[in-house]
């Protein structure tokens, strides 16, 4: 009897408890199967289009229509966001759950594209499938979520983070600010896998220790890694974004120590096929693949429920795009050259600032941002910091000047003047009232100016243009 009746209760079990259930809100089991089917079609894809998946070729295309196809089916928003590239057009597929408080959005992102040598199955194939899979088992669970979801699948990655960085700078400012987090998954299922988790922006930490204590609870030992700008994370951060996310390897050598903690392989590569044509379906962890989706489940049910109606916006509530200039130009018009991360002075955080003049000749230089201040604000200001090196010896005349503005349609409006008198070797923090500018969309605005002789060094960094 007892030999009989194990398996016929075992699928009386299995018909009433499918392996895809959450069975705790906050602790999803995202199915591994819908996953790797998902990464089986990426690969026919590849395979009916020429082997690849890359920018401008019909295997990117054909990959942003599946991906988009099944989320239109969940019953997602889904936006078809298409940009050029010296490669051809490319796509970032945009899913947003429609229900939730719109004012504050948790993204979850992976890039979609692969190299042009092969399919990008792990590379990121991976990433994509977990999103997806994540996106599409929300959607069945039922769940009512506090903050509203969006789901990005990025494009040409592999040529520069382009599509991440097209979306974020064609993001309204006001939209930017209701992003309260962004975790980005790029190559989840290394074949000599490591769990890695971002440690690269400490607007992120919560949701990096959320990460590690995940990982933890399951018995997986993680390690940081500093990504840095090799990923797509990199354009949320450069707003002010808290942002996180996980990695099980590349090209690096897996140490021993590591494949003690791990397992797999000491002395070979993560994915020793990585950005070759070997990255196919074949080169899977599964088990690093189920660990890693269920990472993601878990942060997703987690953070769709967070509550964020107390606490600052994010990035302080800096409504400027890369107010520390270390993204370079991005979000910022004007002279070209005046962003810079020149040695021969100092930025006041990272490398990158905004120096404007100091070549002693009759000249100007301007440097500008757009950025709209809510209606709703009972006051904006604009925040700077600024350092001022001159040549000029008069302590009574002032020759060299940089005028802090405001552009309301045709009128310009200075809100500051600093000169060659206002010199400091140690950066100076100013704050100027925008309140007048509630609900317009101005552009911020820096203009220096420089006599025939004795240069002035104006050099600004650390921006913020803040509405409470
Ligand atoms: N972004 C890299 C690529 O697509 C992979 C990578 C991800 C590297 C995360 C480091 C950290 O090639
Ligand atoms: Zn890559
Ligand atoms: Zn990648
Ligand atoms: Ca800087």
């Amino acid at each position: 009897m007892r030999k009989a009746l194990a398996p016929a209760l075992g699928a009386i079990l299995a018909l009433v408890v499918p392996s895809n259930v959450a069975f705790a809100a906050d602790s999803p089991d995202i199915s591994v199967t819908n996953t790797k089917a998902h990464l089986d079609q990426l690969q026919s894809i590849a395979t009916g289009n020429g082997g690849n998946r890359y920018t401008g070729r019909p295997g990117y295309k054909a990959s942003a229509d599946y991906v988009k196809a099944k989320l239109d089916a969940a019953g997602y928003t889904t936006t078809l966001q298409s940009f050029s590239t010296s490669a051809g057009t490319s796509y970032n597929v945009i899913a947003e759950w429609p229900h939730g408080d719109a004012n504050h959005v948790v993204m979850a992102g992976s890039h979609l594209d692969s190299v042009s040598v092969g399919p990008g199955i792990n590379d990121n194939g991976s990433g994509s499938a977990g999103v997806l899979e994540t996106a599409l088992a929300y959607a069945a669970s039922g769940q009512t979520p506090k903050n509203r979801l969006r789901f990005g699948f990025w494009g040409a990655e592999e040529l520069g983070l382009l599509g991440s960085k097209y979306y974020v700078n064609n993001l309204p400012a006001a939209d930017r600010a209701k992003i309260e987090l962004y975790l980005n998954f790029d190559m989840i299922a290394s074949p000599n896998p490591g769990y890695f988790v971002y440690d690269d922006n400490p607007a992120g930490d919560g949701a990096r220790d959320e990460l590690v204590s995940y990982f933890t609870s399951k018995n997986v030992q993680t390690e940081f890694i500093d990504v840095q700008g090799r990923s797509d994370h990199a354009a949320f951060r450069s707003l002010g974004i808290p942002t996180a996310g996980t990695f099980s390897g590349a090209e690096e050598i897996k140490s021993s120590a590591q494949a003690t903690k791990w397992g797999g392989t000491a002395g070979r590569a993560f994915d020793p096929c990585y950005h070759r044509s070997c990255d196919t379906i074949s080169n899977l962890d599964l088990t690093s693949l189920d660990r890693q989706i269920d990472a993601i489940g878990h942060m997703i049910w987690t953070y769709a429920q967070k509550d964020y109606t107390g606490g600052p916006p994010p990035g302080g509530g800096n409504l400027l795009q890369n107010p520390g200039f270390e993204s370079g130009a991005t979000g910022w018009t004007g002279t070209t050259g005046v962003i810079t991360s020149s040695t021969s002075r100092p930025a006041h955080s990272g490398s990158y600032k905004a120096w404007l003049q100091g070549n002693g000749r009759s000249s100007t230089e301007n440097l500008g941002q757009s950025v709209a201040i809510p209606a709703t604000a009972a006051s904006a200001a604009l925040s700077l910091w600024i350092r001022i090196d001159t040549a000029e010896t008069t302590s009574s005349t002032v020759y060299d000047t940089v005028k802090v503005q405001v552009v309301d349609g045709s009128a310009t409006s200075t809100l500051a003047t600093y000169s060659n008198l206002n010199k400091s070797a140690a950066y100076v923090q100013k704050t100027l009232d925008v309140s007048a500018y509630k609900g317009k969309t101005v552009t911020v605005k820096f203009v220096g100016q420089e006599d025939s002789s004795a240069q002035t060094s104006f050099v600004i960094d650390d921006v913020a243009v803040t509405a409470g």
